[in-house]
C-alpha cells in the first residue's frame, strides 16, 4: 500500500448495495480509514451503482453474459483491479461464483460477507435455511474468499436472535443491520495491517482466530 495515499478499496456488487452503503458512510466519516476507489458491477442499472454515482465513485459494469467462461470474466475483473491499483477487494452481494483466476492474485486480500453463522449454511437462501431448521439465532460472517465456496477462514461474526413469526425477509433485515457494522469493522482491521490470512487461518494482531471468527458484540 501506498504511505502517501490511503489504501484502495473495490467493492463488487450485483444489486441493491447495502453493504457498499456501509462502506461508503464508513469511509466518510473516517471509522474506515481508505478510500473506494471503484465499484464493479456484473449487472447493470443495479442500485448499488446508483449509490456509488452519487458518492463521486467511479464505476463499471462487467457484465459476466458478455464472457464465454466464468475464468475469461475473472480476467476482465483481474484487469480492472490491477488497472484501479486496489489493495482489497470487497465481495459485497457479489452473486458470482469466483475462479482461481480472481482468487489467486487477490488471497489474502479479497473478503466476502455471508449471511448465515458460517459453517451453517454455505450458498444460497440461509435465512429461509435457518428459519426452516427451528434455528433460535441467525447472523452474519465476514471471511476471506478461498477456492472453497463460502469455505475461507472466517473473520468476524455477528449473531442475532430469530424471533416468532419472523421471515426470511425480516430476519435478513435483521442481520443486515449486524451486516453493515461487521464488513467495514473487518476492512478497518485489515488496512491497519492487523488482519492477515496465514495459511488457512486468519490472524489479527498476530492472533489465529478462532474457526468461526471473533465472536462481534456491540461495546
Ligand atoms: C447480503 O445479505 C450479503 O450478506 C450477501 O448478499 C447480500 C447483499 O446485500 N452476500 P446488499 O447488496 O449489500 O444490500
Amino acid at each position: 500500500m501506498s504511505t502517501t495515499e490511503q489504501p484502495r478499496l473495490a467493492v463488487l456488487i450485483s444489486g441493491r448495495g447495502s453493504n457498499l452503503q456501509a462502506f461508503i458512510d464508513a469511509c466518510a466519516s473516517g471509522a474506515l480509514p481508505a478510500q473506494i476507489s471503484l465499484v464493479i458491477s456484473n449487472n447493470p442499472d443495479v442500485a448499488g451503482l446508483q449509490r456509488a454515482e452519487r458518492a463521486g465513485i467511479p464505476t463499471t459494469c462487467i457484465n459476466h453474459r458478455n464472457y464465454d467462461s466464468r475464468e475469461a470474466f475473472d480476467a476482465a475483473l483481474v484487469n480492472e483491479l490491477h488497472a484501479h491499483d486496489v489493495d482489497l477487494v470487497i465481495l459485497a452481494g457479489f452473486m458470482r461464483i469466483l475462479t482461481p483466476v480472481l482468487i489467486e492474485p487477490y488471497l489474502g486480500r479479497l473478503l466476502n460477507i455471508h449471511p448465515s453463522l458460517l459453517p451453517k449454511y454455505p450458498g444460497l437462501n440461509t435465512h429461509q435455511r435457518a428459519l426452516d431448521a427451528g434455528d433460535n439465532e441467525a447472523g452474519a460472517t465476514v471471511h476471506f474468499v478461498t477456492p472453497e465456496l463460502d469455505g475461507g477462514p472466517p473473520i468476524v461474526q455477528a449473531r442475532v436472535p430469530v424471533q416468532p413469526g419472523d421471515s426470511a425477509d425480516s430476519l435478513a433485515a435483521r442481520v443486515a443491520e449486524q451486516e453493515h457494522i461487521i464488513y467495514p469493522l473487518a476492512a478497518r482491521w485489515f488496512v491497519e495491517g492487523r488482519l492477515l490470512l496465514s495459511g488457512h487461518r486468519a490472524t489479527l494482531d498476530d492472533t489465529p482466530l478462532p474457526p468461526t471468527g471473533v465472536q462481534y458484540s456491540p461495546e
